[in-house]
């Protein structure tokens, strides 16, 4: 199970700070909008290649994005370790995820809440990860939608019949209040944006949401 702290909750004149602040941590989750695909405008390639440079961690991109091909070299080259872009935003999904492939990052899947994951028999031999939104994508602090539930359960089934590897992750309104419902449902990874970086103690809320999770398992 790993927690993948989200740094749009973060205090961006001082991300290199605050990524120290969550060395234990398993993953960066680097959250990308365009102002197109989500209403919300916030960092691109070069912000991830400053975080290259101040972390040893896997920095896990989540692109909210339209047509998210067009920049995958560029996030590849910055040192993006996974790249997660949105069915919903991608004309050609399949090539869009051979593409993030071919530059020897590892793929994931997005599902907004209100999208079902038919279909995803065809590409599941082609991503490392599928990310269940929790909430509609666009802004941090959002309410958790326990609609979103059976989606993880399903996601989760069908890795355990296809006998896939790849991971479950959840995005969006993950809480210590949350964290039981997602770890039941099947999810190995959580990303928390608020959870982490507004606690006063951003490790030991990292600690506090793994424990939750395993409770679970
Ligand atoms: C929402 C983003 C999330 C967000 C999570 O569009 O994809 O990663 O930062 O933030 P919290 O944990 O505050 O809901
Ligand atoms: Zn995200």
């Amino acid at each position: 199970m790993k927690v993948a702290p989200s740094i749009l909750a973060a205090d961006f004149a001082r991300l290199a700070e605050s990524v120290s602040a969550v060395a234990n941590a398993d993953w960066i989750h680097v959250d990308v909008m365009d102002g197109h695909f989500v209403p919300n405008i916030t960092m691109g390639p070069d912000v991830v290649a400053a975080l290259r440079r101040e972390t040893h961690l896997p920095l896990d991109v989540h692109l909210m994005v339209e047509e998210p091909i067009r920049y995958v070299e560029a996030f590849a080259k910055a040192g993006a370790d996974r790249l997660t872009v949105h069915v919903e935003a991608c004309r050609h999904v399949h090539s869009t995820l051979q593409a993030i492939r071919t530059c020897g990052v590892r793929a994931g899947i997005a599902y907004n809440p209100a999208t079902s994951v038919s279909g995803i028999e065809y590409i599941l031999h082609m991503v490392d990860l599928v990310l269940v939104m929790t909430v509609n994508p666009g802004f941090g602090g959002q309410s958790f939608l326990s609609e979103t539930l059976p989606k993880v359960s399903e996601v989760a089934g069908l890795r355990e019949s296809r006998q896939h590897e790849f991971e479950v992750q959840v995005d969006g309104g993950i809480t210590l209040e949350t964290i039981g419902l997602v770890a039941e449902a099947g999810a190995s990874v959580v990303v928390a944006g608020t959870a982490v970086f507004k606690a006063s103690n951003p490790q030991k809320a990292i600690e506090e949401l793994r424990k939750g999770m395993s409770a679970k398992e």
